[in-house]
C-alpha cells in the first residue's frame, strides 16, 4: 500500500506532457512489484524439468534443407527487424549507448545493423524496416545519430521501453522522490530488462501499425550480437510451416561450450518449451544444469515472434515471464533492487514454439574488449555489415582471448594496440598488466604475456610470437 502511495506522489510531479507515459510506466511497475511480493519460493520445480523432446529443437541444417521459395521477397516483406538497444557501453568503459561503440573499421554496432538490412533490401528489392527498442538511457543519443542513415534504404523506427523506479532493499520503497532522472535522481530509475519489449512495443502503437501493413513476424536480437543477421531459411520455415501449423515463437539456440555453461537453456516443462536461467536453479542442481551432456544448448536471444500472437497475448495479459531480482549498490552506497524480465522467458506463453539449433556463427556477442579484439582482427572479414570467419583460418573455432584489466576500457584497449595483431593461427591469448603491442605483430598458438606490477612490456613492431610466454623483465 505504501508503495502505491509513493508512486502516486511521484506521478503528480510529472509535467503534463510526460504524465500519460509516466502513468503507464508506474502502472507497469506496480503490477510487476505486486507479483514480486506475492511470489514465494522458486519459480521452477526442478523435478518437473525435462530434456526437451527431439522434434522441439530442430537442427538448422534441416530447416535450411527446405530451401527457399521463388517469392522470398514477399516473405521478407512480412518481416520487421527489432534490435534491443536499451543498454549502455558502461562495462566497456564507454559513455552513451553501447550500439554507438566502433567495432570494425570505424563502424558501430548500429552502422553494421543498418548496412545488413540495407543490403537485404537492395538485394531482394524489399522494404524490411528496422526498429530500435531504446531506453531512457539511450534514446536521445540514438535519435541524434539516426539522421546519418536518412539516405539509406532502411526505414528506421524507435520506441522507448519503460522506466521503472529502483527500490530500496530494506524499506522496499522507491528511491526516487519525483519523476526526474537527472542530477540526484540519475540512479533512481532503470530499464526493466528486455522482457519489457512486449508491453512497450504494444503501447507504442508500432505493433498495430506493422500488423496493419501486413507484417507477420519480428526478428528480435541483442544489438551487440554481430552474428544476428536475418536468416532467410528460418524466416521461410515460419512463413511456410511444413505441417501447416503456424509457429508463434522461435528461439535460436546453439551448442554449449565450456564458456557458455551459465547461459539459459531450453527445457520441457509442463508440456511446453521453457527457458530456464541459472539463477532459477536450486544450488543442488547447478552442476546438472551446467552439464553439457544433459542440456546441450543455450539461448542466443535471437528470437522470431509472431506479431499477431504478441497482440493477442498482450491483450489477454497472458505473457508470463519470471521476475529477475537484480541487486545493485548505488554510488552513495545505498543497496537497491531492480525487478527485470527477459524476452526469451515468454516462450512458454506462445503456441507451437520451436527451438532451432543454429551454427555458432549466429552468436557473436561483443561484451568485452577481448571479444572486440577478435571481431576487429583478420579472423573475420566484413561483408555488407556481416562478419564471416576468414577462410584463411584453418580451424573453425575462435581463439580464447583474455585481456587483463588494463584493457577493460575501449579507450585503453585501443591505445595499447598500434595495430590489431594477425591472429589467424592463434589458439589462446592471455595478457595481463601494462602491455602494449607495436604494429604488425603476429600471434600464433598459445601466447601468454604477463607484466608484473611496476613492469611494462612493449611487444615490438613486426614481432612474431608463437607458443610463447613473456613475463616480468623477459623481453623478446
Ligand atoms: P545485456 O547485455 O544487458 O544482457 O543485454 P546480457 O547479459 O548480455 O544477456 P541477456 O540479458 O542474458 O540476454 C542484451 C541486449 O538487450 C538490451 C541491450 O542493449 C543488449 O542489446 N537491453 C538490455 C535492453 O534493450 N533493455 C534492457 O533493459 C536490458
Amino acid at each position: 500500500l505504501s508503495v502505491k502511495k509513493e508512486l502516486e506522489k511521484i506521478l503528480i510531479t510529472a509535467p503534463s506532457h510526460e504524465f500519460e507515459h509516466t502513468k503507464k510506466d508506474l502502472d507497469g511497475f506496480r503490477k510487476l512489484f505486486h507479483r514480486f511480493l506475492q511470489e514465494k519460493g522458486p519459480s521452477v520445480d526442478w523435478g518437473k524439468i525435462q530434456r526437451p523432446p527431439e522434434d522441439s529443437i530442430q537442427p538448422y541444417e534441416k530447416i535450411k534443407a527446405r530451401g527457399l521459395p521463388d517469392n522470398i521477397s514477399s516473405v521478407l516483406n512480412k518481416l520487421v527487424v527489432v534490435k534491443l538497444n536499451g543498454g549502455l557501453g558502461t562495462s566497456m568503459g564507454c559513455k552513451g549507448p553501447k550500439s554507438l561503440i566502433g567495432v570494425r573499421n570505424e563502424n558501430t554496432f548500429l552502422d553494421l545493423t543498418v548496412q545488413q538490412i540495407e543490403h537485404l533490401n537492395k538485394t531482394y528489392n524489399t522494404d524490411v524496416p528496422l526498429v530500435l527498442m531504446n531506453s531512457f538511457n539511450t534514446d536521445e543519443d540514438t535519435k541524434k545519430i539516426l539522421q546519418k542513415y536518412s539516405h539509406c534504404r532502411v526505414k528506421i523506427y524507435t520506441f522507448n521501453q519503460s522506466r521503472y523506479p529502483r527500490i530500496n532493499k530494506e524499506s522496499l520503497l522507491p528511491v526516487a522522490k519525483d519523476v526526474s532522472y537527472s542530477g540526484e535522481n540519475t540512479e533512481a530509475w532503470y530499464p526493466p530488462g528486455h522482457g519489457d519489449i512486449y508491453a512497450s512495443f504494444y503501447n507504442s502503437g508500432l505493433l498495430d501499425t506493422f500488423i496493419g501493413e501486413g507484417k507477420e513476424y519480428i526478428f528480435v536480437s541483442n544489438i551487440d550480437n554481430l552474428g544476428a543477421t536475418v536468416d532467410l531459411y528460418i524466416l521461410n520455415h515460419l512463413m511456410n510451416p511444413p505441417n501447416g501449423k503456424p509457429c508463434e515463437f522461435v528461439m535460436e539456440v546453439t551448442n554449449k561450450t565450456r564458456a557458455d555453461v551459465k547461459g539459459g537453456t531450453l527445457t520441457q516443462y509442463e508440456g511446453k518449451l521453457r527457458l530456464v536461467e541459472i539463477a532459477q536453479v536450486p544450488k543442488a542442481h547447478v552442476d546438472e544444469f551446467k552439464s553439457v551432456s544433459k542440456f546441450k544448448i543455450f539461448n542466443t536471444n535471437n528470437l522470431w515472434i509472431s506479431l499477431a500472437a504478441v497482440k493477442r497475448l498482450q491483450e489477454q495479459n497472458a505473457i508470463d515471464m519470471e521476475i529477475i531480482v537484480n541487486p545493485k549498490t548505488l554510488d552513495g552506497g545505498l543497496n537497491v533492487i531492480q525487478l527485470e524480465t527477459a524476452v526469451g522467458a515468454a516462450i512458454k506463453s506462445f503456441e507451437n514454439s520451436l527451438g532451432i539449433n543454429v551454427p555458432r556463427s549466429r552468436f557473436l556477442p561483443v561484451k568485452t574488449t577481448s571479444d572486440l579484439l577478435l571481431v576487429m582482427s583478420n579472423l573475420y572479414s566484413l561483408n555488407a555489415g556481416s562478419l564471416t570467419m576468414s577462410e584463411k583460418r584453418e580451424f573453425p573455432t575462435v581463439p580464447l582471448v583474455k585481456l587483463g584489466s588494463s584493457f577493460t576500457k575501449v579507450q585503453d584497449y585501443l591505445r595499447r594496440f598500434e595495430s590489431i595483431p594477425d591472429m589467424l593461427e592463434l589458439d589462446h591469448l592471455t595478457v595481463s598488466g601494462d602491455v602494449t603491442f607495436g604494429k604488425n605483430v603476429s600471434l600464433k598458438g598459445t601466447v601468454i604475456i604477463i607484466a608484473n606490477h611496476g613492469d611494462r612490456i612493449d611487444i615490438p613492431p613486426g614481432a612474431v610470437l608463437e607458443n610463447k610466454i613473456v613475463s616480468g623483465n623477459l623481453r623478446i
